[in-house]
């Protein structure tokens, strides 16, 4: 695939080699950033953060990972409330404006599709940092990126995946790319919160769904958790018929297998247990490193090539 001057919006856009040229770069920023040293590879160029909707992790790593190469970033991490939406600027004149001042935009937005419409009036590249319930790619490219450090491979493993798969963008883009390998899935949520079908129908044979987490984690090398996505929900009364109703603690982590790894995106709500986190099998604290590392790589790719 073709890295260079693309925006990045949906994993659809990744193949298995471009997966892993994106691991290998992203191998050598973990070098330099543990060298304590800059990079001068984006020296001159500036990015711009627009987050429409909350976050600290992706805003926060994004912009690391432009000032761990030597840019520099402008960021506004509350667009709705302060920039010009509030005078009804459109998204597409947005796009026109900010393109004329960065050189790279990353960018996140409650809307599914919003981030697609920006791009499109772009003159620079755009990356997907969120967008409603439908993607979130470098969440997801930083997931396998910790699953191929993990076992040196994502082929032939068992990947379970619990919690709102129905709203988890991060489930969805993690399973855009991960279907370039030759994986299984073992699928748990609470009733009503079931893959989209679109999804479910995609992965086929790969996948069986079960009816409890203790079914599931005896199976999987890889335990991707995502929470209750409370801010897809229509009232907080139905967002807490689900919360705290699959938890990962430390009585199902005894079923697990002894080499399995546990993923979850952050923040978590009532998901993982506190408990789990001193659980050597607990990665979701290592992965937020790592998708410095990730962004660093696929900032130099876009950029530079
Ligand atoms: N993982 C993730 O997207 O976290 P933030 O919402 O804090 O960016």
């Amino acid at each position: 695939m073709k890295f260079k001057g693309q925006h990045i919006l949906s994993t659809q856009q990744f193949d298995k080699e471009g997966l892993l040229s994106l691991f290998a770069e992203a191998k050598k920023m973990e070098k330099l950033v543990k060298s304590g040293k800059f990079g001068k590879e984006m020296e001159g160029k500036i990015l711009a953060t627009l987050f429409y909707e909350p976050s600290t992790r992706t805003r926060f790593s994004f912009e690391a990972a432009m000032l761990r190469l030597g840019g520099r970033v402008v960021s506004n991490a509350d667009m709705m409330q302060t920039s010009s939406v509030r005078k009804l600027e459109t998204l597409e004149d947005t796009g026109k404006v900010v393109s004329q001042i960065a050189n790279v935009i990353a960018m996140r937005h409650p809307e599914a599709g919003s981030v697609k419409i920006l791009a499109e009036q772009s003159d620079v590249p755009v990356i997907n940092a969120g967008d409603g319930s439908n993607e979130h790619p470098t969440q997801a490219l930083l997931d396998l990126y910790t699953i191929w450090k993990e076992f040196g491979k994502i082929d032939r493993l068992t990947i379970g995946m619990i919690g709102d798969l129905k709203n988890s963008r991060v489930q969805h883009s993690q399973f855009g790319l991960l279907k370039h390998f030759k994986v299984k899935f073992v699928l748990v949520s609470p009733k009503g919160l079931e893959m989209p079908s679109v999804i479910l129908k995609e992965m086929g044979s790969a996948a069986k769904v079960v009816a409890t987490p203790e079914e599931m984690v005896k199976e999987v090398d890889v335990i991707s958790v995502s929470r209750i996505q409370k801010e897809r929900f229509v009232s907080d009364r139905e967002y807490k018929k689900f919360v705290g109703v699959f938890v990962v603690d430390a009585a199902l982590m005894k079923k697990a297998k002894k080499h399995a790894i546990i993923l979850q995106p952050l923040p978590r709500v009532e998901d993982i247990a506190v408990e789990v986190d001193t659980d050597p099998r607990a990665r979701y604290f290592h992965q937020v490193g790592n998708g410095v590392a990730v962004r660093m790589a696929l900032l130099k790719k876009v950029l530079n090539g």
